[in-house]
């Protein structure tokens, strides 16, 4: 499995890190313009003062990077700049960058180890753990990639401090679904320290991220190739959220938006189909309530949105099963687990209506 270490910084020290993990001080550093321009420099500095040879490489900060073109030009400047198996490639961004680089990582070469560097708060709890590295198709996301686990993944909570307010909630949705999914005493923690974390402050933050990133790697590693079911409890949420992505074309709503309206429909769900008590459903609902989305945003990428259209489109979502909807539901707060068997349509539209109902003010319960 992959090493994780969280720290501040966690860029010193690395030469001697890289070679107690077999890793060779050879590495292409890949940036989206964004992080290339707050930390670039140091950290290109940092490496040159450790003994590196690094290649440096940026591509445009957008998912539209996440492409099979973008691949291609990056193998080229790799190809003529010599790299070669024996050496590496270092992912310095949120996720877009954590996925791209994973994947020109393991197609370059037959295959060359990655290392994450995440900086934003989904990519450090999130998508820079488990493997999972794609590019997208125009016809759906991520639908090309491979399983390809990073060697060591570098989590500097402090790289947050320039993260935008809007990318900090996108990343709390997925530290909230640990805790719906896998602890109940995190939910609790993320429940009385909500705005601390989302204010960055010290210590919620660090232990919010250490805790997220445990719980991911430690579901991964059970279940590596989501063949049993658990790996897929991952997904909480998800299956409304794809389908929200799709209709909002990737780009009106961040990931992690989506997820957070997601999660409020997949607990309206759970309690409809009888799986989750009512006071949980609240509790739950109470601490959804505390996101913040840009004006606006919630009532014309969800609210305004037909139940059937949004239904449609959840359909077309990769996840499908024979075109049969998989639900991740809760037991209780803490526990998840994936519904095999099919729901029926008219109770997945109440869920949906219920979500809604619940962002207008006026909750269904
Ligand atoms: N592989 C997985 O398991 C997995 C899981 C979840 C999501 N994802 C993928 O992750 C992507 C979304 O990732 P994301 O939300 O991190 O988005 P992102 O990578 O697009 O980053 C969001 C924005 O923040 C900027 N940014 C990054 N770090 C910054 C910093 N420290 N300060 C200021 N700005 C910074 C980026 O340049 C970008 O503009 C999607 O493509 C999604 O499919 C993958």
């Amino acid at each position: 499995m992959s090493t994780i270490l969280v720290r501040t910084p966690v860029i010193t020290g690395l030469g001697e890190l890289f070679t107690t993990h077999g890793l060779s001080k050879k590495t292409v550093v890949l940036f989206d313009e964004h992080t290339r321009k707050l930390y670039g420099e140091s950290l290109l500095q940092t490496l040159h003062d450790e003994g590196f040879q690094c290649k440096e490489l940026v591509v445009p900060a957008r998912e539209a990077s996440k492409s099979f073109s973008v691949a291609y030009r990056i193998y080229g400047s790799m190809i003529e700049a010599d790299v070669d198996r024996s050496w590496n490639l270092l992912a310095v961004g949120g996720g877009v960058i954590g996925d791209l680089g994973g994947f020109i990582a393991a197609s370059y070469f037959r295959g060359i180890p990655v290392i994450q560097l995440p900086t934003t708060l989904l990519a450090m709890t999130d998508s820079a753990i488990g493997g999972k590295v794609a590019i997208n198709h125009p016809l759906g996301k991520n639908l090309i990639g491979f399983f390809h686990l990073p060697e060591l993944i570098l989590i500097d909570p402090s790289y947050l401090k320039t993260l935008p307010q809007r990318e900090i909630y996108s990343g709390m949705a997925e530290v909230v679904k640990y805790g719906f999914i896998a602890d109940e005493p995190f939910f609790n923690f993320l429940d009385l320290h909500f705005s601390d974390i989302t204010s960055l402050k010290e210590p919620f933050l660090t232990e919010a991220i250490k805790k997220s990133a445990f719980i991911k790697a430690d579901v991964v590693e059970k279940d590596f190739r989501e063949t049993d079911g658990l790996r897929a409890t991952l997904n909480f949420g998800h299956t409304f959220a794809h389908g929200l992505e799709k209709l909002a074309e990737y780009r009106y709503l961040r990931h992690g938006e989506a997820v957070t309206i997601g999660m409020v429909c997949a607990l309206f769900l759970s309690y409809n189909l009888g799986y989750l008590d009512q006071q949980s459903l609240e509790r739950g609902l109470s601490l959804l309530k505390r996101f913040r989305f840009p004006k606006g945003v919630v009532k014309r990428r969800f609210v305004a949105i037909d139940s059937e259209l949004l239904l449609e489109n959840m359909l077309s979502d990769k996840k499908k099963l024979d075109k049969k909807l998989r639900f991740v539901l809760l037991k209780k707060l803490g526990e998840a687990f994936l519904l095999e068997e099919s729901v029926d349509e008219s109770i997945v539209l109440k869920s949906i209506d219920d979500g809604r109902r619940f962002f207008s003010g006026k909750e269904a319960c």
